[in-house]
């Protein structure tokens, strides 16, 4: 979780790589001396160098160490690189596109689905906030279309409900009622689709999603609004979503 020790790199490399541009770009800012190191002007894209030492048109390198955010995915947005429609990309500096190693969304939610979303460029942490086996929840909050019946908390808890085109039952999830038409749901897993399946499976319809918490992270309590994100390291991150037992 961006706790590697800092290598150097040229520079040319660690520019290109921050999605500042491309090499050639790197040499032409050298030349009109627009980059510093250890506060001399740069004459090489090859010396070594690590970040800190480094600046482009006076200002430090932007989060040379890794990148990591919370973000209120709004409705209408997808989360990938390439479909058609407006990309959550989008709401972000355009220059975090071109990073390695790239931005990529912990999971998904669907287009339709709004909510709490990280964004990491770190697979370990990505990894730990994904297996089931790290036991991080994910929390939702449903509108349904048609009242429950009273059956759904035990079909969705007892870790025998499978989903329509699959063989392994879901793993136990737990159900709280707020009225005949809004719920809360917690899953310890995250398959495709997986909260308006579930509900498919108890002839149910999701008319509305959201993703309210992961783990211990509540969409609330980061005042993001739609479109909105915050960026933390790694470890700042794990300890909101995941608090140390006392
Ligand atoms: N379950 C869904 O059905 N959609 C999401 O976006 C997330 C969980």
């Amino acid at each position: 979780m961006n706790t590697k020790p800092v290598k150097a790199e040229r520079l040319d490399k660690l520019l290109t790589c921050l999605g500042y541009g491309l090499r050639k770009d790197v040499r032409f800012w050298i030349k009109d001396g627009l980059i510093t190191i250890d506060g001399e002007p740069a004459s090489n894209p090859a010396k070594k160098v690590t970040p800190d030492q480094v600046l482009l048109m006076e200002k430090p390198l932007d989060h040379p160490y890794g990148l990591t955010l919370i973000y209120h995915k709004p409705l209408d947005t997808v989360c990938s690189r390439k479909e058609d429609g407006r990309l959550i990309y989008a709401d972000f500096p355009e220059r975090w596109i071109g990073r390695k190693p790239a931005l990529s969304s912990v999971g998904r939610l669907d287009k339709e689905t709004s909510g709490l979303l990280i964004i990491t460029d770190d697979g370990q942490l990505n990894h730990q906030l994904t297996s089931p086996k790290k036991h991080i929840s994910k929390t939702y909050a449903v509108t349904l279309d048609r009242p429950l019946n009273g059956t759904e908390a035990e079909k969705f808890s007892d870790g025998k409900l499978i989903l329509e085109g699959e063989e392994k039952p879901c793993l136990p999830a737990e159900l709280t009622i707020h009225d005949e038409t809004h719920v809360s749901l917690v899953l310890h897993e995250g398959r495709y689709h997986q909260v308006r399946r579930m509900f498919a499976a108890v002839g149910n319809h999701v008319e509305a999603l959201q993703r309210t918490h992961i783990g211990a992270l509540a969409l609330d309590d980061t005042a993001l609004a739609p479109g909105e994100y915050k960026t933390l390291t790694g470890e700042e991150l794990m300890i909101l979503v995941k608090p140390s037992p006392i």
